[in-house]
């Protein structure tokens, strides 16, 4: 394809594969953000998306924490939710049946506190139809490591993964957590332990007072920090990883436009997840795909895998983002 080619030029090719997971498009909706995707029905069509990664599920319902359990902040959004959700059984019967009813891929995303509970999360959900892959958050609390997060230290995130490997041969993505001080161990211990692809990043430990009430504004006094003001830390996180691993790897944090998603394939992710930007425009992973197509076609690629890890480190100044705004891309 010609670069600059005109509107009769064929459709970029978007597919992606992951691993075991070929997607139609590289964005998927990111968990904890698009519910069980009949919520975004309205306004976006769930099968045009690459993939919808579910709100976390517990083997048993949990209530979250006590509200107020989100704050805004410049460029950002700071959640304490508490991972409420409607726990397994009431996700197989009353959620999955109408995403299984769609073509798309559905990623259920699941933590626990103990690992059997990781393990029985894994070998249930092995015996359900219409499941694409597994989604491990390993950012939770190893009740009996006395509260120490699952995901901080490799040793502990290799153990989740394994004991979820042993009961499921679906495809594994597990979610690392950027409140680390090297992410590239804990990339290299799950990918050792058996995970197809990772994803990165959770949300960033963050915290917000009120300075009149003199008063936490969450009522779980901190949170995690997600949106566009943790996008370079993301980055930064992703091709840590990158650099650590073979394997697959999805990024995650402060994606809100095409150029944002283009800026982690150009690292080398094989897909990209959208989270906060849902809640300010509920059409976003649309404008993404689109803008990602219409990338291609300014670019003269026929397919994204062609761009995909094709980042020159070779430091660059001045930058040629503003050609994007001519075409319409920001
Ligand atoms: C309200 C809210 C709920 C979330 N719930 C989950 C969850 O249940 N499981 C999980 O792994 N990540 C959860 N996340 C993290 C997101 O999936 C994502 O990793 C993070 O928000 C960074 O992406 P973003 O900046 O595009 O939002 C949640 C995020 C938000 C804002």
């Amino acid at each position: 394809m010609a670069k600059n080619s005109n509107a009769s030029a064929p459709v970029p090719d978007l597919s992606v594969q992951l691993g075991p997971l070929r997607l139609k498009n590289p964005v998927l909706a990111a968990s904890g953000t698009y519910g069980y995707g009949e919520e975004y029905a309205q306004f976006v069509d769930p099968e045009a998306l690459g993939a919808i990664v579910v709100k976390g599920i517990s083997l048993h319902p949990r209530p979250g924490n006590p509200p107020p359990r989100l704050v805004e902040t410049p460029a950002g959004l700071i959640n304490a939710i508490g991972l409420e959700n409607v726990g397994l059984e009431n996700f197989i019967k009353q959620k999955l049946p109408y995403l299984r009813n769609r073509q798309v891929p559905v990623i259920v995303n699941i933590f626990g506190n103990f690992l059997e509970e990781y393990a029985e999360l894994g070998s249930r959900l092995d015996a359900v139809d219409g499941i694409a892959a597994l989604e491990i958050n390993i950012s939770c609390p190893n009740v009996k490591q006395g509260g120490m997060v699952f995901g901080t230290e490799p040793a502990m995130a290799a153990s989740v993964v394994r004991a979820v490997r042993q009961t499921t041969s679906l495809p594994l993505i597990t979610k690392l957590t950027p409140n680390v001080g090297r992410i590239g161990d804990i990339a290299k211990a799950v990918e050792e332990a058996g995970t197809d692809i990772i994803s990165c990043i959770n949300t960033v430990a963050a915290m917000a007072v009120d300075v009149f009430s003199r008063r936490p504004k969450l009522a779980n006094v901190v949170g995690g920090l997600s949106g566009p003001a943790i996008k370079p830390i993301a980055l930064r996180c992703t091709y840590e990883v990158l650099q650590a691993v073979k394997c697959p790897v999805i990024g995650i944090g402060g994606i809100t436009n095409a150029l944002d998603a283009l800026e982690f394939l150009l690292i080398g992710v094989g897909a990209v997840q959208v989270g906060t930007a849902n809640f300010v425009r509920p059409a976003a992973i649309l404008e993404i795909i689109r803008g990602i197509e219409r990338f291609l076609e300014v670019e003269g690629l026929a397919r994204l895998e062609d761009y995909i890890g094709t980042l020159d480190t070779d430091c660059i100044f001045p930058f040629a983002e503003e050609s994007c705004e001519a075409v319409g891309l920001t």
